[in-house]
């Protein structure tokens, strides 16, 4: 989500003559755009702006901006504490933020400045807001506000634009799609009607909500060819007693269950998912059952996070009485356990022949992705093999990433 709204704001700032640079050195505007759904994500964010801070009392005219969830969350602490902030804008109130940074920094709409939108291949869309779920431990209702779905016309407007543009992947994004709903459409109306844009390729989306995955929406991903065989799907623990805490309003085997109609029903897909170790509560058989979940469901890949308690959360009430060792110790038994069942699936991968769509290239080398969502390396191909769907054999694995050859 961050990703995307940095991307809009950057191509709406190009609006104003505005360019992007790659190194702090070189900047005119900082913009920090920030996360609070961990401590750690805050942390990061606090040492940034101590370093933005240094670089700005010998470069004053620097202006440093701060957006997103922290600045939604704590903007006027933020302003306290770093003198040098320039300007503070909410995740609520994003879509001003273009205006007001041009504001500050007295920059003019100068349309025909504008920076054609240019070749990327794919894209994020926005197609719902906010999130009414509360699950114990997050922040993301309180920062992001009530959950909204965006208009669908606009959001098929938006997308055929995209493709005019020369976007042939879209990835929809909301806290959970599965809820999506304006007038007639729901989350599957709207993906199908997004699949009738000549020229789209693929149709990715996240993040599904465990617990109302409807079988529509399994089905459709069984049958629309250009919905891509990837889910996002977070199980957060597979202790029953955990996810009753976390107020996750499914049971494990509820989860098993999804698991096994996902794979019947597209059986390549890739099911990737978020783990937190730690919660309040979590003992070491807890701990236990969403470890065998890990070595038994076998996730395409995993993100996996030590608890920590965000404010205003019902979870920041429960004492946090997993020693910080000890949750250390679970979450690198996760991370090692995924590695090695990544790398596991993706040496079983070589010698096969895989779709992929390109997406970038640097150096001559293709870099692609399958419809799991797998980075390739493709060698063999050039320029004009941008946004389209290439047959690679695949020659060698490491973790994260595939190599191959264009056939
Ligand atoms: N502590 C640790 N991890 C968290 N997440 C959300 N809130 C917390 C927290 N307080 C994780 C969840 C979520 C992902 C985006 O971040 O796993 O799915
Ligand atoms: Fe947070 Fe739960 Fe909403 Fe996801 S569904 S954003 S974890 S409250």
């Amino acid at each position: 989500m961050n990703m995307c709204e940095s991307d809009k704001l950057g191509l709406a700032l190009s609006t104003y003559g505005a360019s992007k640079v790659n190194i702090l050195q070189e900047a005119n505007i900082v913009i920090l755009n920030t996360c609070s759904v961990r401590a750690q994500s805050e942390q990061k964010a606090f040492s940034f702006l101590g370093r933005a801070e240094e670089f700005k009392q010998d470069n004053p005219n620097t202006k440093i901006v701060v957006i997103g969830c922290m600045a939604e969350r704590i903007g006027s602490k933020i302003k306290r504490r770093f003198k040098s902030v320039d300007l503070i804008v909410g995740s609520k109130d994003i879509d001003n933020a273009a205006l007001k940074i041009a504001d500050l920094c007295n920059l003019y709409d100068s349309s025909f400045n504008k920076i054609e939108d240019s070749q990327n291949i794919v894209r994020y869309v926005t197609i719902m807001r906010g999130c009414d779920n509360y699950c114990s431990y997050c922040v993301v209702p309180f920062v992001r506000g009530r959950e909204t779905s965006l208009n669908a016309l606009d959001i098929l407007k938006e997308s055929s634009l995209l493709v005019k543009n020369g976007v042939k992947e879209i990835m929809l994004l909301g806290q959970n799609v599965n809820s999506y709903r304006y007038k007639d459409f729901n989350f599957t109306s709207l993906v199908k009607n997004l699949a009738t844009i000549n020229g789209l390729e693929r149709i990715r989306f996240m993040t599904n909500h465990p617990k109302d995955l409807s079988d529509e929406l399994i089905e459709m991903m069984a049958t629309e060819s250009k919905v891509c065989s990837h889910i996002h799907l977070p199980m957060q623990s597979a202790s029953n007693k955990i996810l009753k805490a976390m107020n996750r309003k499914y049971s494990y085997e509820h989860y098993i269950d999804l698991v096994k109609k996902l794979r019947i029903a597209v059986p390549d897909i890739s099911i990737t998912t978020d783990i937190i170790v730690g919660f309040p509560g979590e003992t070491k058989e807890d701990f236990e059952e969403t470890f065998k979940a890990v070595k038994e469901i076998r996730f395409g890949g995993l993100y996996v996070f030590r608890y920590s308690p965000r404010p205003n959360t019902k979870a920041a009430n429960m004492p946090d009485n997993v020693p910080l060792e000890e949750k250390k110790r679970r979450h690198r038994l996760i991370l090692e356990e995924s590695n090695k069942i990544s790398i596991e699936i993706v040496a079983s991968m070589v010698g096969s022949v895989q779709q992929v769509l390109a997406e970038k290239i640097e150096n001559g080398v293709i870099e692609a992705r399958t419809r799991g969502g797998r980075k390739v390396f493709v060698k063999g191909s050039s320029e004009k093999d941008l946004g389209r769907h290439l047959n690679v054999s695949i020659k060698e694995a490491k973790i994260n990433s595939l190599f191959g050859n264009i056939i």
